[in-house]
């Protein structure tokens, strides 16, 4: 059979997608410790070019507690410092290990690590951050389970407010189409997607643009946001911060939202820029189990790309 590789959102059907979140749901209710032989033998690589801390963490954490031996390589002091081609890189990965999640900038590096012979995950780049949002996804649903709504998130309004032109943006969008949810994104002129990808979007009724953040999160079940200077784009923080001047997450924006709406930050979180600190300590806030969700996801995520089935 083919190798699998989770690259984007869309690299799983509605029904794989939904075997991966089941999966997560029965592996967090295990003990810490337990099922650690589900990968024994095998190397997993978390190679990293960019800062991380959630996403090397609950991958070297999630890769133990299936058994199985983490290798975490920084750009830094890997010979890809020093410009070893990632296509090299990726051969050699593949004969010791047997997955590999790749946190990148661009979408090239990403498909050259993904000519390996083995799974490769996204772990983030410029274009997308799909493990983050697949949890989002689950944290939304268990949030709703939480409150006795089992229906899922199929049909419901999620608003993502801020940088719409990043990764997490980006790949709202995409899970927008996957999971049949209506995705309204509001920011500033200028950091939306690329027209193509809201188009599509578009024409099967699952996006609407907003210029404001109130009128973002008119409706919402779900208000998301995300860092104005994601990283590689450290440099534009100034002129981020005059163009977002006014679209921080705080009372206000969530008066208009749903009463029952939970808010959702993938962190790092910047208090006080694109999120005040009332609201991500508030009681709506669940971004600590969406941070700790990270971990049962990916471990579900693993499984289903090495085709380890749970007794
Ligand atoms: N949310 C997320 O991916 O966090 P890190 O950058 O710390 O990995
Ligand atoms: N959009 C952010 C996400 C960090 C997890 C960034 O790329 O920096």
């Amino acid at each position: 059979m083919a190798k699998r590789d989770y690259l984007k959102m869309t690299d799983m059907t509605l029904a794989e997608a939904h075997r991966v979140l089941r999966l997560a749901a029965r592996l967090k209710e295990e003990p810490k410790g337990r099922r650690t032989t589900l990968l024994a033998g095998r190397s997993i690589a978390v190679v990293l070019e960019k800062a991380s801390t959630r996403t090397r963490v609950s991958f070297e954490v999630g890769i133990a507690q299936l058994g199985a031996h983490p290798v975490v390589l920084s750009t830094q002091g890997s010979q890809l410092a020093r410009g070893e081609p990632i296509r090299d890189t990726a051969r050699v990965l593949a004969r010791y290990c047997d997955a590999i999640a790749f946190r990148t900038s661009t979408t090239a590096r990403l498909l050259e690590m993904a000519e390996a012979s083995v799974p490769v995950i996204n772990a983030l780049s410029d274009d997308g951050h799909p493990v983050q949002v697949l949890t989002d996804v689950f944290t939304i649903e268990e949030a709703l389970a939480a409150s006795g709504d089992r229906s899922g998130i199929a049909g419901r309004r999620i608003a993502f407010i801020g940088d719409c032109a990043s990764n997490m943006g980006r790949s709202w969008l995409e899970a927008a189409q996957l999971f049949d949810f209506h995705l309204v994104l509001a920011g500033p002129e200028g950091y939306m997607p690329p027209e193509d990808e809201i188009a599509r979007a578009r024409a099967t009724g699952h996006v609407t643009l907003a210029s404001d953040p109130r009128e973002g999160a008119a409706g919402a079940d779900v208000v998301n946001t995300d860092v104005w200077a994601s990283m590689n784009h450290e440099g534009e923080a100034e002129r981020r911060r005059a163009a977002f001047a006014g679209w921080t997450v705080n009372a206000g924006v969530l008066e208009e939202a749903a009463p029952h709406a939970i808010v959702l930050h993938c962190l790092p979180a910047h208090r006080g820029e694109e999120i005040d600190d009332e609201t991500l300590e508030g009681p709506r806030s669940r971004v600590w189990d969406q941070a700790e969700n990270r971990l049962h996801v990916q471990k579900a995520l693993l499984l289903w790309l090495l085709g380890v089935e749970l007794a």
